[in-house]
């Protein structure tokens, strides 16, 4: 049996989980209040955070899972990309226990860990599998050849789509993360109410920066207008900024499946929590014969399964790490 133990501490979220021969038995997330008053993440915050939560939440994890630290055979952590005090945090904790342990250690790199988390509960995709992975650092189309042979084929040059989410709340005066409250509101909208451009990219790329742009200008002149224009139209705001960054993401996502001829299709990372892409990803599967896939809700946001489960690949790899490794802000796959 393969017990390993799993943590992710890149950003704003303090998780743990314990995976069981591929098979995931707890997962933990502690989530950091500290940053809603500030409008957005605050790394010296998040860095403190990570520090008092990470015993608790590993605790929590094998308690659990019925396991005790003796029975593990691996630690995992994301290595990169994120902040890098937040990273730290992870990484320097599970070098200590797996140096206390005299078990190997693995490193993990958290946007291949977003991808795999469509691997941990069946339906399981089949590869090629085509992934868009959608966060709030990032931006990807990923073509996966198998389990740890994963390349970027298209991606933001600047805003990732979760930015795109959070910068048009933070506009409309919600508070952080707004990706969540956007999609609540839109719910209730009319997505074809107002419109918004679709940026020019060649080839597989994105660009969010033009999107944010255009909506802060809207804001501004209906707002010199109407003082109220916001209070009384946030539901039709809201879907028609969201049905604008879907279809952006999913027109770059059809490109993408007709060039590399893949028909197995899936979403990940936090934005991938909203609902309005998950529709979509359905829609446009009955439409082009697509097999597709959405990790449950828990394992699209930061979440320390996703890291377990890319672990447990690189464990049956034998691709450990030594305990000189370190964490790194920014990261090529
Ligand atoms: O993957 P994630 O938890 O952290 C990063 O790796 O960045 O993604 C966080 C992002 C935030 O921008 C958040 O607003 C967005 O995911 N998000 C959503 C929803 N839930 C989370 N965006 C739109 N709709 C949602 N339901
Ligand atoms: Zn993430």
């Amino acid at each position: 049996m393969t017990n390993i133990l799993a943590i992710e501490s890149s950003c704003d979220e303090t998780s743990a989980a314990v995976l069981q021969d591929g098979k995931i038995l707890s997962n933990f997330i502690a989530n950091q209040q500290v940053h809603e008053q500030y409008g957005g993440v605050v790394p010296e915050l998040a860095s403190r955070a990570h520090l008092q939560n990470i015993v608790p939440v590993v605790d929590a994890a094998l308690r659990k899972a019925g396991l005790t630290k003796a029975e593990l055979d691996a630690i995992a952590f994301t290595q990169s990309p994120g902040l890098i005090g937040s990273l730290l945090v992870g990484c320097s904790f599970a070098k200590a226990m797996a140096l206390a342990l005299d078990i190997p250690l693995i490193a993990v790199h958290h946007m291949q860990a977003h991808v795999l988390a469509n691997f941990i509960e069946e339906p399981r995709p089949a590869f090629p599998f085509l992934c868009l992975t959608v966060s709030g650092g990032h931006t990807q189309i990923v073509l996966c050849e198998d389990f740890l042979k994963m390349t970027v084929i298209g991606e933001t040059q600047d805003d990732a789509a979760g930015e795109a989410f959070d910068k048009t709340a933070k506009l409309l005066g919600l508070p952080y993360p707004g990706g969540p409250l956007i999609d609540r509101y839109a719910r209730e909208g009319d997505p074809e109410r107002f419109s918004f451009p679709e940026p020019r990219i060649p080839g597989l790329n994105f660009s969010f920066s033009g999107l944010k742009t255009a909506i802060l200008y809207f804001i501004r002149d209906e707002t010199a207008k109407d003082p109220d224009f916001v209070a009384k139209n946030l539901p039709d705001i809201c879907a028609s900024v969201q049905h604008r960054i879907i279809t952006i993401l999913m027109n770059k996502l059809v490109k993408a499946a007709q060039q590399t001829g893949v028909t197995h299709v899936g979403i990940a990372g936090g934005v991938s929590a909203n609902s309005g892409l998950r529709a979509a990803l359905e829609t446009y599967s009955k439409r082009y014969g697509w097999q597709h896939y959405i990790p449950k809700f828990e394992y699209c946001t930061d979440n320390a399964a996703m890291i377990a489960i890319t672990a447990y690949h690189k464990f049956k790899a034998g691709q450990f790490s030594p305990l000189s490794v370190s964490a790194g802000a920014r990261a090529t796959w």
